[in-house]
């Protein structure tokens, strides 16, 4: 059930299911931007670009309020926790992100928002395609900001493909699957791990609301 040896263990939660269908919608909608962008389907590019931007604010504020496992202060460690975890073996297991995978969540979340925030003000007017705030800035500013964007999508694809590397060398080389537990929540863990704490309800809702929120005022600043 389990590789580690010896140890008694038990099915224990570790991924509530706002961050698993959040994570999922990522992993559909980054491809779906690449592809839209690709084939010059802006105005799906920029609808999809704005659900993801709701996503993100959602799961930024659930890193906050939201179940224990989700928020960055049970994962965001110093430098020496991560080198210590990276040099050792055989760490015990918690329910969570490791040291090295928590910053790992940090920068895929960073760039995705510093990616969905140029796309609003990206783009050029006069060939018809850009994101809804792009007047509030001047030609010279959204130029520039489309050319981040462009360098920006790079970065990403370049933790993407890291994200999945490290998948691998766990599945691989430690004998590890990952993916199951995104997606049913749970895994066997040795009897005694921490277990995650679930947040109420009426967070997700008051997050939902401020995405929505975000949304508005992104429509708004649009008209
Ligand atoms: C993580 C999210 C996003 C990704 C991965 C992404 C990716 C891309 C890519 C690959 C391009 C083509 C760049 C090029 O080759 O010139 C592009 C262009 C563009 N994106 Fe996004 N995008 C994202 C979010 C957004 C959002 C939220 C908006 C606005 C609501 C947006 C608006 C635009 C616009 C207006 C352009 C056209 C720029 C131009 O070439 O004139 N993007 N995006
Ligand atoms: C294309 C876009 C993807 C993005 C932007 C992305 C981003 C992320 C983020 C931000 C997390 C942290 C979860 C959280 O705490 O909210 C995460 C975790 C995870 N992702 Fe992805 N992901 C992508 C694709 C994938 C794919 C295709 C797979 C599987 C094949 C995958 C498997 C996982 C797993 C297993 C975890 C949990 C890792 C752990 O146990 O610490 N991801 N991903």
């Amino acid at each position: 059930m389990s590789s580690h040896k010896g140890a008694a263990t038990v099915r224990t939660p570790l991924w509530d299911w706002p961050v698993r269908i959040i994570h999922w919608s990522f992993a559909l909608l980054i491809p779906a931007l690449w592809w839209t962008a690709e084939n010059g389907e802006m105005g799906w590019h920029t609808s999809i670009g704005t659900i993801l931007m709701q996503l993100v604010v959602i799961r930024l504020l659930w890193g906050f309020v939201g179940s224990s496992t989700a928020r960055f202060s049970s994962f965001v460690r110093g430098p020496g926790a991560v080198l210590k975890h990276l040099r050792s073996q055989n760490d015990t297991p918690t329910a969570g992100h490791n040291p090295a995978g928590g910053w790992s969540v940090v920068v895929l979340l960073g760039l995705m928002a510093l990616q969905i925030g140029l796309g609003l003000f990206a783009g050029d007017p006069d060939d018809g395609t850009t994101g809804p705030l792009n007047h509030l800035v001047s030609s010279t500013a959204a130029s520039r900001v489309t050319d981040l964007h462009e360098t920006v999508f790079y970065l990403i694809l370049a933790m993407i493909v890291l994200h999945l590397a490290a998948i691998i060398y766990y599945r691989v080389i430690k004998r590890d699957n990952l993916i199951a537990p995104m997606i049913t929540g749970a895994r066997a863990m040795p009897a005694g791990t921490t277990s995650m704490v679930k947040a109420p309800v009426w967070r997700l809702i008051a997050c939902i609301v401020a995405a929505w929120l975000t949304g508005w005022v992104v429509w708004v600043g649009a008209a």
